[in-house]
């Protein structure tokens, strides 16, 4: 499997909640890949933790350091990167995603919610309503998440590791699909 990709990075894209962390780690040790969480290499970039960044600078300054880690990103091999759910937001972000293979995890939005409903660490959900914003989030980038190469439907049952497993299966009809492009 290694050999197939060649080293091409993976990017794990989907809303936060959907499990790109946890799905993320076990994806890379199956890959014989590091794993990368994008959201903690900002936060060692700017020495501040996501929320002070958007209550300090705001989401524009967040998004302009999520552009830049994402491009230092790309340049590597051999890593499996969970992304922030915006990313798919900025054009130029894409052009950093697809230089590696991108996957989509796809939780229905009642799982993020239960997920969710303790977290204190997700700036977009403090809110009054937290469920409500999610629905309008997923519902605004879903369009967007769907230019993935792999698009990866969760179900609540689902463990990390059947998510991770069913990762690798597919990885191959995407290789294949994506070759047959260039
Ligand atoms: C965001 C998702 C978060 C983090 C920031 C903004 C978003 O990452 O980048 O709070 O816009 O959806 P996770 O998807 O890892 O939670």
């Amino acid at each position: 499997m290694n050999d197939l990709l060649e080293g091409v990075n993976v990017f794990l894209i989907g809303m936060m909640g959907s499990g790109k962390t946890t799905v993320g780690h076990l994806l890379a040790s199956q890959l014989g890949y590091r794993f990368c969480d994008s959201d903690v290499v900002i936060e060692q970039v700017a020495g501040k933790t996501i929320n002070e960044i958007f209550a300090e600078s705001g989401e524009a300054a967040f998004r302009q350091i999520e552009s830049q880690v994402l491009s230092e990103l790309s340049s590597y091999t051999k890593l499996v990167i969970a992304t922030g759910g915006g990313v798919v937001i900025k054009p130029i972000n894409w052009s950093y995603l697809h230089h590696g293979l991108i996957v989509w995890l796809d939780a229905p939005v009642e799982v993020l919610i239960e997920r969710l409903k303790e977290d204190t660490t997700r700036p977009l959900l403090k809110q009054a309503d937290p469920a409500q914003t999610l629905h309008q989030i997923l519902e605004q980038r879903r369009g967007l998440y769907a230019e993935a190469d792999l698009h990866i439907r969760i179900d609540a049952k689902d463990t990390p590791e059947q998510i991770a497993s069913q990762i690798v299966t597919q990885i191959p009809t995407v290789l294949k699909e994506k070759g047959a492009q260039e």
